[in-house]
């Protein structure tokens, strides 16, 4: 049976009715797991032509798989995008893009407020390499074209930031960058597909761990690389002489036919089994979760024992505009709280019964963690100061419970600070 594949219909439409590139021996309606790792071809021409991407067939699971491929197709209907690589985790998703385009004596101009990994990514790995991190306030524009040269191999940041909730201008930022032939490689891992247009923001590859709101449960580890194929590579020193076959970025060509394929960090098959499904419950988690937390940190807001309380929805903060424009009225599922000092964190941490204490975000169980501390415990206080942590917040990542209980356990806490 043959399926139409058109991207029409709504966000969940559009990832639901998704049909797998070959149609199942078996008509098996949801994605079966391939767990084999070596695929058998009948002559030589055909598995020669499958390794140089004459053909879209599946030679060895490292390399590419019909599980994992079926998952990315949900995440081409999801994003709108022309290519997608998934691996092994968001980091992978984000080390395998900068060994694509990076290059000894390049630069990357970016926010220093980033995910603990990433930061240390850029600071620590990639500087070994000979690659220069650019850290700049992303709410200073003039700032932001300032830092960028001849060199400058990309523009970094997170589309909502982990821990500190604040919003870059992207569609601003874009425009600066197109002028200079730079690419806006975004973090976009904290707000999902249907939550903001990457086309509107102006982002030209998408880095994401699906960890986090994709695996649906926090059920597997995994990331994306998405290309819109929007950049033109002929501005990388790296990729200009790079192949371009059919319907391929010269930056997804080199990624696919050498970095992912050397690096090694495939996704799993059962791994994508499981994120694809998760795929499927996205904009209704995704929904109730940013509900919730909306009314949460409205209501934590008349706390007297919290100093401050972010969310970028909230009146009061200096990101609703932004908010408000890029991301469909809903800012996810992450707030902050802040308190009077540490200690009353770690007491308000210890008397939460419905809240897990556990790192990771958009899982269906609610989480609280303290980042100093945890994410951030092994970075030096220079680092901890570049970066803006601070010792007074808590992270909470808001699941699927309802509001009264999850209100009652912060309130009960609280009591005890
Ligand atoms: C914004 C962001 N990017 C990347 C990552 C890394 O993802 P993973 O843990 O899947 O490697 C995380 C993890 O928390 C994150 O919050």
């Amino acid at each position: 049976m043959e399926h139409n594949n058109s991207p029409q219909g709504g966000f969940s439409t559009r990832i639901i009715r998704r049909h797998f590139a070959k149609p199942d021996a078996h008509g098996a309606i949801t994605l079966p797991i391939y767990k084999n790792a070596a695929f058998e071809f009948p002559d030589s021409e055909s598995i020669a032509a499958a390794f140089q991407f004459r053909h879209e067939l599946h030679t060895y699971t490292r390399i590419s798989n019909p599980t994992v491929a079926g998952f990315e197709d949900k995440v081409k209907a999801a994003s709108g995008a022309e290519n997608v690589v998934a691996l092994a985790s968001g980091m992978a998703a984000i080390a395998n893009t900068f060994m694509t385009i990076a290059y000894a004596g390049c630069n990357i101009v970016a926010s220093p407020h980033l995910f603990g990994n990433t930061f240390a990514f850029f600071k620590s790995t990639l500087a070994e390499f000979g690659v220069e991190a650019r850290f700049v306030n992303t709410d200073n524009l003039d700032e932001v074209a300032a830092a960028v040269d001849q060199n400058t191999c990309a523009f970094f940041c997170e589309i909502l930031t982990n821990p500190h909730l604040e919003i870059a201008n992207l569609p601003e930022i874009a425009k600066i960058m197109r002028a200079k032939h730079v690419p806006m490689v975004i973090d976009t891992t904290i707000i999902p597909w249907c939550g903001f247009e990457a086309k509107a923001c102006g982002i030209d590859v998408e880095v994401v761990s699906t960890t986090k709101y994709i695996s649906g449960g926090a059920t597997t580890m995994g990331g994306v690389i998405v290309d819109h194929g929007t950049f033109d590579w002929q501005h990388n020193r790296k990729l200009a002489k790079a192949p371009q076959p059919k319907g391929m970025s010269q930056f997804m060509f080199k990624l696919k036919s050498e970095i992912a394929r050397n690096m090694g960090a495939c996704m799993p098959p059962d791994t994508a089994y499981l994120q694809a499904l998760g795929m499927e419950t996205l904009q209704l988690r995704y929904e109730k979760m940013s509900d919730t937390a909306y009314r949460l940190a409205q209501r934590l807001t008349h706390q007297k024992k919290i100093v401050k309380v972010s969310y970028p929805k909230l009146e009061a903060s200096a990101y609703k505009a932004l908010s408000d424009a890029l991301f469909t009225g809903n800012p996810g599922a992450m707030l902050t709280i802040s308190l009077e000092s540490k200690e009353a964190c770690y007491r308000l941490m210890d008397n939460l019964h419905v809240f897990r204490r556990a790192t990771n975000l958009f899982d269906n169980k609610s989480l609280a963690i303290h980042p100093e501390s945890t994410i951030y415990g092994t970075f030096s206080q220079e680092m901890k100061r570049v970066m803006g942590v601070e010792p007074e917040l808590i992270r909470l990542s808001v699941g699927l419970e309802e509001l009264e209980d999850l209100a009652a356990d912060i309130e009960g806490a609280l009591s005890k600070v």
